[in-house]
């Protein structure tokens, strides 16, 4: 299917990512079905996604009058079989492979033969999510950076089977959400986390090695390197347990040393200080 073709979304899980790949695509004016397993996740999801248009609205990048308009294009649901009207999918589940696993599964089924399912996944594997289903032709990688309404870039990971057709359909469909598709093949961590997790790891390093404080390693990648945001800042805002796992994941993927997980971001795991959602990660917050 071209990407013209495409009318109707499907979001798959309206958390943090989910919500915000739904706003994305009701305000480029796509019909969007939004996807989660209670009516209260649903709500909270529409309502930060209201939220978000307020913001942009402020920032004059819609008007006040297209938010309600942009908002009654999303349809919410907690029944799978309404996914049968979507002409492309995206799922935004969390990152286990055995729920990501059940719910491709589910919807492979109710779906028309020529629907392209793509995950944003941060870490799994395309290939392997998409050998879970019927379709690995017509299965990718839809990698959008959080917040989603914010961020330009989309890293679109080609599987071994992604065929052209569904490739160029995805690229197409990006640039359609004023976003920036970035392609790259199936590896652990894909390019983005890659290279962004060593970068942290090693940031955390110099913290437990007391070479220097959070606040001075910071200091040096922003205003030495012009990062917008410090390492250890990011790695807050992301969350250490996620870091962690795509630690893991690179690790295990490579089988190299160079991306063990540091002990102390693994201690403050364990100590429950995952970084913003918990009020305490490197820094404070209030
Ligand atoms: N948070 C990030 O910064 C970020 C960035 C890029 C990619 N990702 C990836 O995006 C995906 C989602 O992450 P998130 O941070 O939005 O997670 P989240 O926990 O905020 O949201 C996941 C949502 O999926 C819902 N869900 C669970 N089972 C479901 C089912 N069977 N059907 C429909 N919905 C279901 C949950 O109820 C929840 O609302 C993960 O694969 C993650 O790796 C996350």
């Amino acid at each position: 299917m071209s990407s013209d073709g495409i009318k109707t979304v499907a979001v798959l899980g309206a958390g943090t990512m989910g919500n915000g790949i739904a706003h994305v695509f009701a305000r480029a004016g796509y019909k969007v079905i939004l996807r989660d397993v209670e009516k209260r996740l649903l709500d909270r999801g529409l309502e930060t996604i209201a939220k978000n248009l307020d913001r942009e609205v402020k920032k004059g990048k819609i008007t006040q009058a297209e938010k309600p308009a942009v908002l009654a294009r999303i349809d919410l649901t907690t029944d799978a079989s309404k996914l049968a009207a979507a002409d492309f999918v995206v799922e935004a589940v969390p990152e286990q492979f055995e729920l990501k696993t059940r719910v491709l599964k589910e919807v492979d089924v109710v779906l028309r033969p020529g629907v392209v399912l793509a995950s944003n996944t941060s870490s799994i594997s395309i290939t392997q999510l998409a050998a879970q289903t019927s379709r690995p032709d017509r299965f990718i990688g839809m990698h959008f950076m959080n917040p989603v309404p914010v961020m330009v870039l989309v890293e679109v990971i080609r599987g071994l089977a992604t065929s052209d057709d569904t490739f160029q359909t995805t690229m197409a469909l990006c640039e359609t959400l004023e976003k920036k598709p970035v392609a790259v093949n199936d590896a652990p961590g894909f390019v983005s986390n890659r290279v962004l997790m060593p970068l942290i790891n090693e940031a955390a390093f110099a913290v437990m090695e007391g070479v220097a404080t959070p606040e001075a390693v910071d200091a040096v990648m922003k205003l030495g390197m012009n990062h917008p945001m410090g390492p250890l800042e990011l790695a807050d805002f992301i969350g250490l347990d996620v870091c962690v796992n795509i630690l893991d994941v690179l690790f295990n993927g490579f089988g190299d040393s160079k991306y063990r997980a540091c002990p102390l971001l693994k201690k403050y795991v364990a100590a429950g200080w995952l970084g913003r959602k918990s009020g305490r990660g490197f820094y404070k917050y209030a």
